[in-house]
C-alpha cells in the first residue's frame, strides 16, 4: 500500500511504538491523526511529530466512533489504520480481579475491534483499497507467565488479524492487514497503569528489574520504519526481533509432537 498522500490514524500514537509509526508515516509523506487516551502526551507528540491529535480511549467505542466520524469530516477518509494502543501490566492470573481482566482487554483486544468496527467501512469505501497494523507482541506467540491477560488479548489480537486479512483479500477490495510482532522495545509501556482511573492488582512489568538482561532493545523510531516498509510492501507480519524465533518455535514443536507427527 502507498503511504504518499494518505491519512493516517495511529492510535496511542502520542508515545513509543504508536509515536515511533507516525513519525515513519509523516516522513513518506501521509498525514498522520494521533490518538490517544493521555490528552497531555497527546498535545506534546502532535506538535513534536507534526501531526494532529485527537483524544480517544480505545476501549470505548462510542469514543472510537466519534473518531472515525470526525477524520472523515474533516480529512476526508482514512487510508491507514494503526491498532496501537495498548497497556502492558502484570500479574499470576490466579491474583487477577475481574476489573483487571476487563481493564487489559478493553484496550488490547476491544480497542482494536472498535478500531476495526468503526474504520472498516471507510477503508473498504475507497477506490485506492488502503492498510490496517493491528500491534500484537512477541506474547502472543509465545505466552508467558505473569503476562496471562496480556497475551490472552494479543492472541486475539493476532488471530483477528490473519483472518481480517483473508477475507479482505477475499473479497478483493484492496485493503490489507499488517499485523505488529514486537519483542522489547523502549517505550513507557512500564508506566501502563498511569491511565488507569482505578489502580488494580497489576504490577508494572519492568524488564530491566526482571532479570530480562538478555534483551536486545529495538527503538520506537527503528520500529515505526520498519512498520512503513511492511505497508509498502504488504507484508502481514512485521518481526521486530528475528533472534526470538526460538521462544515460538519450542511452543510449535510441544504442539507439533501432541499431533504426533514426527520432526
Ligand atoms: P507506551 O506506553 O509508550 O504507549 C502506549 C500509548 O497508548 C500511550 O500513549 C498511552 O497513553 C496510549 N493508551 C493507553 N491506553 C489507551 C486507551 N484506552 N486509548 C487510547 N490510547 C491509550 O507503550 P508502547 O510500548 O509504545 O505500546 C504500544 C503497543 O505496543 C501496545 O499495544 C503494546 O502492547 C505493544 N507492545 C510493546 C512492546 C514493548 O516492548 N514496548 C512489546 C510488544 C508489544
Amino acid at each position: 500500500t502507498s503511504i504518499g498522500g494518505r491519512v493516517a490514524v495511529v492510535t496511542g500514537g502520542a508515545s513509543g511504538i504508536g509515536r515511533g509509526i507516525a513519525q515513519a508515516l509523516i516522513q513518506r509523506g501521509a498525514q498522520v491523526v494521533i490518538a490517544d487516551i493521555d490528552s497531555a502526551a497527546l498535545g506534546r507528540a502532535a506538535e513534536e511529530v507534526g501531526a494532529i491529535g485527537i483524544r480517544c480511549d480505545v476501549a470505548d467505542e462510542a469514543d472510537v466512533r466519534a473518531l472515525a466520524e470526525r477524520v472523515l469530516a474533516e480529512l476526508g477518509g482514512v487510508g491507514i489504520l494503526v491498532n496501537n494502543a495498548g497497556v502492558g501490566p502484570a500479574a499470576p492470573i490466579a491474583e487477577m480481579s475481574i476489573r483487571d481482566w476487563e481493564w487489559i482487554l478493553g484496550i488490547n483486544l476491544w480497542g482494536v475491534i472498535n478500531g476495526i468496527s468503526a474504520f472498516l467501512p471507510l477503508l473498504r469505501a475507497n477506490p485506492d483499497g488502503g492498510h490496517i497494523v493491528n500491534t500484537a507482541s512477541m506474547a502472543a506467540l509465545a505466552p508467558t507467565r505473569g503476562l496471562g491477560a496480556y497475551a490472552v488479548g494479543k492472541a486475539g489480537v493476532m488471530a483477528l488479524s490473519e483472518v481480517l486479512a483473508d477475507e479482505l483479500a477475499d473479497e478483493g477490495s484492496g485493503v490489507a492487514v499488517s499485523v505488529l510482532v514486537p519483542g522489547p522495545v523502549r517505550t513507557a509501556i512500564r508506566e501502563s497503569q498511569r491511565s488507569r482511573p482505578d489502580r488494580g492488582r497489576l504490577v508494572d512489568l519492568d524488564l530491566d528489574r526482571a532479570g530480562f538482561d538478555w534483551v536486545r532493545w529495538e527503538t520506537p523510531e527503528a520500529v515505526g520504519a520498519l512498520v512503513a516498509d511492511a505497508v509498502e510492501r504488504n507484508e502481514r507480519y512485521i518481526i521486530t526481533h528475528p533472534e526470538l524465533w526460538h521462544r515460538v518455535e519450542a511452543r510449535n514443536l510441544a504442539i507439533r509432537a501432541a499431533f504426533g507427527v514426527n520432526p
